[in-house]
């Protein structure tokens, strides 16, 4: 393999454009406007300068990374991608109709990944042609991508031995730990990180305590590496209740997501990416 095509430039998009582009892939990174690649080609330059502070890089390999990066509003340009890697936002139609688009751009032995927090793969393959969705597989980052360690990877019910070894194999070349999983919607890590976010959500809103003080708590009395309403600010609050809804849709009440969390997604307080969530940034 030697282009990947990632759709969307946003949090996670930048992030798989980078450690791709690091590993001396040539990347296409996509977007909907060139404000929003304006803004991901950004991100990865700061990103890049802090890897330089820390040593990790050399100062001179920085153009040379960015070098390897091209810039694209048009899906026609992934006709010769050999991995696609789409993560765009978490609303399955929006996915479904951009993967059939896809399908009928891309060569044959190209293979779609979606970076879904998640939708089931089975699900988002069905809107490819039979042959493709053997092609077709969950490679779920973490945020960010460049420090996190792990790739899960979700087997959809039609995936090819040989799609897994592949995806594995590009893993591996930008230095990525694996799972291999099957497909059920949450996956793995999501599945548990959701409720921990939105019980967190509904402490805040029972006056348990402060944003502060919850997020000390489990940091500090549970050793997790942040606190859940810290976490749920740097994955973005509407991913958190898109996927919330999903789940809910799939398993039950147990998913309903806290009135508060929708109320602060209806006010546009999403986070880090908005300037504003449980903190202000
Ligand atoms: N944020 C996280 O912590 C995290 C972690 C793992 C997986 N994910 C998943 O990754 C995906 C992307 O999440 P994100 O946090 O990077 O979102 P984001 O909002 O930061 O970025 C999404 C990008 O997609 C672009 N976009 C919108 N519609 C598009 C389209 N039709 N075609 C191409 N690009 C389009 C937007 O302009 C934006 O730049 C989601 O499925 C999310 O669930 C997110």
């Amino acid at each position: 393999m030697q282009t990947i095509g990632i759709l969307g430039a946003g949090i996670m998009g930048n992030g798989i454009a980078q450690v791709s582009a690091i590993a001396g892939y040539n990347v296409l990174l996509y977007d909907i406007e060139q404000k929003f690649i304006d803004r991901g080609l950004t991100e990865m330059e700061k990103s890049l300068s802090r890897m330089v502070k820390k040593e990790k890089l050399l100062e001179t390999d920085v153009p040379k990374i960015m070098g390897k990066i091209k810039a694209s509003l048009d899906l026609k340009d992934f006709k010769d991608c050999d991995l696609i890697i789409e993560a765009i936002p978490e609303i399955i139609s929006l996915k479904k109709e951009t993967f059939a688009k896809l399908d009928i751009i891309c060569k044959k032995d190209c293979i779609i990944a979606s970076n879904t927090s998640a939708i089931s793969i089975t699900d988002l393959a069905s809107s490819v042609s039979a042959e493709r969705q053997t092609k077709f597989i969950g490679l779920h980052f973490f945020n960010p991508v460049p420090m996190m360690k792990l790739v899960e990877v979700i087997k959809g019910e039609v995936t090819s031995e040989d799609t897994l070894n592949t995806s594995i194999e590009y893993c591996k070349i930008i230095q990525k730990e694996t799972v291999v999983i099957n497909d059920l919607p949450g996956f793995a890590t999501t599945r548990l990180a959701v409720i921990i976010l939105n019980e967190a959500v509904f402490m805040l809103q029972d006056g348990l305590g402060s944003v502060e003080e919850i997020d000390k708590s489990i940091k500090l009395g549970l050793a997790h590496p942040m606190g859940p309403l810290t976490l749920g600010d740097l994955i973005g609050l509407d991913t958190a209740l898109h996927i919330l809804d999903y789940l809910r849709d799939e398993f039950g009440p147990k998913f309903q997501a806290c009135p508060l969390l929708r109320k602060m997604v209806r006010a546009g307080k999403l986070g880090r990416k908005s300037g504003e969530g449980f903190y202000k940034y």
